[in-house]
């Protein structure tokens, strides 16, 4: 698979936090982890709230509105409010650049 397009440096990611980005139009969300880097829609399904803002417990981002959790492995609800899923992105990490796959 192809289609990857450099997003930000891993510099500019701090462990346990999110960043904002916007490439081709999508607002996303992306977390540096002890493991890796993530990245899920930004906004959350519940609100028009913005997950990179949102505290960090372990792969759970708490949205910043109602509290609803979400995992920045694949975007799933782990708390309510919210009910929906946030979109996840494949992510990869080549030579401190970090690439996303933008395929809907
Ligand atoms: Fe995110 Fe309500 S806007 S939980």
């Amino acid at each position: 698979m192809s289609n990857w397009t450099d997003v930000a440096s891993e510099a500019e990611l701090f462990e346990g936090a999110g960043i904002a980005i916007t490439p081709e139009g999508h607002d996303i969300a992306i977390f540096k982890l002890e493991d890796g880097v993530y990245a899920i829609d930004n906004v959350c399904s519940h609100g028009n709230a913005k997950l990179c803002d949102g505290f960090m417990d372990g792969h759970l981002v708490e949205c910043p509105f109602h509290q609803a959790m979400f995992d920045v492995r694949d975007g799933s609800v782990t708390c309510g409010p919210a009910t929906e899923p946030v979109k996840s992105w494949p992510v990869k990490i080549e030579n401190g650049r970090v690439f996303l796959q933008l395929i809907d």
